[in-house]
């Protein structure tokens, strides 16, 4: 197994490396799968944020968010999302450089398509990766930034690092990129108490882009996935963090479990430099068919067989070794 670069701590696994702990996972999603409900609600704590009325922590049968009007053919703002590429190494986080343009080709694809709705993430930490979602939202696409922010006491396994200073930093960004005061809704609240009542009530319509990068154990993955699935707009996308990171396993353990078990509908379409990508199973085909066509889905050599499906559903795999990490990590 080649080496590869060093991230919180940890080194990455190459696409090889998956085999060994599917065996692991096998093993444990047959046993597991009855008790993950009671994890999540377990992990789930209270909220600083008294403006969300928090409910229970599990949502089955949740109704769908609204969607916005309808609209076609939206441009991302060039301006603003060359702006964010030469800012965005000096915010603290962790996104390897590819990410804004895979973000921007998939939301050009989106708004062709007459998919709009809001953008949003959990973990948002100092917003490296937050920033790189708003770049890409049109105008009246809100946005909403969800971490623990000061509460870091809940963070359970102090994923991205326990400073306190995450709201300050995330604000001072915001201020850098030339974001209005009010322009995205910053919430701080355990992710694991939230339900989709929560963003309906306050105004969210269907999530067009929403970003998992929360706490790392396995039940919160699984949770926030969940979550973020009933929030989506049916042609939206969920992007997971750490997918597949050695250091943190319990993401590992969470998207793969969540892939077999979730009645959601959603599935993986693209793993690219440690995020996976997910839509909804009625828009795989024109996600995976366009991923097809911009990256090099067969560029992993050690990747065997060298096209691969999770869960029963291909996606597109590029070779980690085409990733770079700059700036601030
Ligand atoms: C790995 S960092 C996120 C990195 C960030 N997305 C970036 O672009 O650099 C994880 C973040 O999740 C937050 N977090 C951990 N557990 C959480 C929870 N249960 N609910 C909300 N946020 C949580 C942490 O405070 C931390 O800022």
């Amino acid at each position: 197994m080649a080496a590869v670069r060093s991230r919180r701590g940890g080194s990455r696994l190459l696409p090889a490396a998956l085999a060994a702990v599917a065996v692991f996972l096998v093993m444990r999603f047959t046993s597991s799968t009855q008790c993950q409900l009671e994890h999540a609600t377990a992990v789930g704590g209270g909220s600083r944020s008294s403006a969300w009325p928090l409910g229970s922590s599990w949502f089955p049968g949740s109704q769908p968010l609204p969607s916005m009007t309808q609209r076609c053919g939206d441009k991302v703002d060039e301006e603003r999302f060359k702006a964010y590429t030469a800012y965005h190494p000096s915010i603290h986080g962790w996104m390897a450089d590819q990410h804004p343009g895979v973000l921007k080709a998939l939301t050009e694809l989106q708004h062709e398509k007459c998919i709009v709705g809001s953008v949003g993430e959990i973990g948002t930490h100092h917003g490296r990766f937050f920033f790189a979602l708003a770049a890409t939202a049109a105008p009246d696409e809100k946005l909403l930034a969800i971490d623990l922010y000061e509460d870091q006491g809940k963070n359970i396994d102090a994923s991205g690092g326990t400073d306190t200073s995450k709201r300050t930093e995330f604000k001072k960004h915001a201020h850098a990129l030339g974001w209005p005061e009010g322009a995205i809704t910053i919430l701080s609240a355990d992710s694991t108490t939230l339900t989709p009542a929560n963003y309906t009530t306050h105004g969210f319509p269907a999530f067009r882009l929403f970003s998992v990068d929360g706490g790392h154990a396995y039940e919160t993955t699984l949770s926030d996935m969940e979550l973020a699935a009933r929030i989506m707009h049916k042609g939206g996308i969920v992007i997971v963090d750490d997918f597949v990171n050695n250091a943190w396993l319990g993401v590992l353990d969470g998207v793969v479990t969540f892939t077999r078990t979730t009645k959601t509908g959603y599935v993986p379409f693209l793993w690219t430099c440690t995020k996976i990508y997910f839509c909804h199973r009625s828009h795989h085909e024109m996600y995976l068919d366009f991923v097809r066509t911009k990256y090099d889905c067969t560029s992993s050599s050690s990747l065997r067989p060298p096209s691969y499906s999770i869960g029963g559903v291909q996606l597109c795999v590029v070779d980690p070794k085409q990733c770079t990490w700059s700036g601030l990590q």
